[in-house]
């Protein structure tokens, strides 16, 4: 798609990919993406500095720092560490833009409430993957004493003042399990949460708000916060992205090469460790180092689903059908969290895969071999499955609309281009 640049100038950018390749070689995983934006929007509690080391830079990090500031933080890099100062955090509004280009931004809504006792944010809206309420969020909130107002695109959240309660969350949201949690650690008496997402990125938050002075206990998914009055200046080194570790490893699987991943969050990886197992993949663990060999990883999952964790995350599930396009026999992958999950499909399909989705379930006959075509990223994880299709696709592949994989891996073309895959980046204009 050719569209304009910020100067007004036309643009064009691609990804040229000539797959076919075995993916062999060592590489370090970066910091977790989805455990740096609720810790950074947890900063805002304290009214001092938060040093986070292992930081990814990544869109997504980039744009909640330009949110932050936005806010009256004073936020610098140094390497991959960033020092947030929130002592002058001024506002409560985040402006439009940041409700499309992330809609995560609301995960602010618990730690402005928390420190200002107000919030006003832009409506996240839906995305290709599923509608994303947050409905959850607002019922929740509104048990601790938030009151929502909603005008046009955007809702207010106020709380004279937040009290603790009891609350139980019809399904284990991660985003509302977060906006709870950091609602709650200022807020008067305790709160306990039941039915909370389990996820790593909530154990890394609790990490991080403890290492700050919060007063936070989980128990098998019920989390039990009572309300402190400050907290303090901290570092915090995060843990590694197990999504991108995982996508990683599955694009070895599709090329039937080897790697070894360095720094992996392996405790976070269980079920994708034995989703590659079921594929045939080799794999030794050392500490936190990952040694897969994928040279024989070319054997179907009869029947997988993903799951809220520790089950298999949905976030695998497009680089998994990726890879078990080139397998051999039948696969099916049920997607049980988001409705609309499946749009990589069609062009892996027009790869030469043979994938049929019914529902929530897709079906696939490995095809073994795959072929390079002209495809277009719609989203970050679909993109993300479509790098790993063009990887072990025979001849070129064309991918555009590479930004939306920015947005969540830090250098991953260089990366698999460390790992010996030959990929070229085109762009015209701007
Ligand atoms: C987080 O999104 C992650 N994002 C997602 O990763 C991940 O896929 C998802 O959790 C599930 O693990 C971040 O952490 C920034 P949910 P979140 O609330 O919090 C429905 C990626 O690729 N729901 O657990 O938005 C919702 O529609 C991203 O890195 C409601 O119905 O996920 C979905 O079907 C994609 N009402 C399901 O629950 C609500 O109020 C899971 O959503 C909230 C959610």
């Amino acid at each position: 798609m050719v569209y304009k640049a910020e100067n007004g100038g036309i643009f064009l950018e691609w990804i040229e990919v000539s797959g076919g390749r075995p993916l062999n070689g060592v590489l370090k995983v970066q910091g977790s993406k989805n455990a740096a934006l609720p810790i950074l929007a947890g900063s805002l509690l304290h009214k001092g500095r938060t040093i986070l080391h292992h930081c990814p830079r990544i869109q997504d990090v980039d744009s909640m720092v330009a949110i932050l500031r936005d806010l009256g933080c004073e936020v610098t890099w140094e390497a991959d560490s960033l020092t947030i100062d929130a002592g002058n955090l001024c506002s409560f509004y985040v402006p439009h833009q940041w409700g499309e280009k992330m809609r995560s931004s609301v995960i602010l809504l618990g730690s402005l409430l928390g420190r200002l006792g107000k919030a006003n944010l832009p409506y996240p809206g839906g995305c290709t993957i599923g509608e994303r309420p947050i409905d959850i969020h607002l019922a929740a909130l509104g048990e601790m004493g938030v009151r929502i107002t909603s005008k046009e695109h955007r809702f207010e959240a106020a709380a004279e003042e937040l009290t603790g309660k009891r609350l139980r969350l019809r399904f284990p949201s991660v985003g509302a399990t977060e906006n709870v949690i950091l609602a709650a650690v200022l807020a008067k008496g305790r709160t306990i949460l039941e039915n909370g997402a389990r996820e790593p990125e909530i154990e890394e938050l609790l990490r991080f708000l403890k290492g700050k002075g919060a007063r936070i206990e989980e128990k098998e998914g019920v989390y039990v916060i009572d309300g402190v009055e400050e907290l303090s200046d901290s570092e915090f080194c995060l843990v590694s992205d197990r999504i991108v570790a995982g996508t990683y490893l599955f694009a070895a699987a599709a090329t039937r090469g080897a790697i070894c991943l360095e720094d992996a969050p392996v405790r976070h990886m269980t079920a994708v460790l034995d989703a590659l197992r079921r594929m045939g993949a080799v794999i030794r663990i050392g500490g936190g180092t990952i040694l897969m060999d994928g040279r024989k990883a070319g054997m179907p999952i009869p029947y997988l689903k993903t799951e809220p964790y520790p089950g298999f995350p949905t976030d695998l599930q497009s680089p998994l059908l990726a890879a078990l396009a080139v397998a051999e026999g039948e696969s099916c992958v049920e997607e049980t969290i988001f409705e609309a999950r499946f749009h990589v499909v069609r062009h892996l399909n027009r790869m030469g895969a043979d994938i049929r989705v019914d529902g929530n379930r897709a079906s696939l006959k490995g095809v073994g071999k795959i072929h390079g075509t002209y495809v277009k990223a719609e989203e970050l994880r679909g993109g993300a499955a479509l790098l790993v299709a063009a990887l072990a696709a025979e001849g070129t592949t064309l991918l555009e609309e590479p930004g939306y994989i920015r947005r969540g891996y830090e250098d991953i073309f260089a990366d698999f281009r460390r790992l010996g895959a030959s990929i070229r980046h085109h762009q015209y204009g701007g």
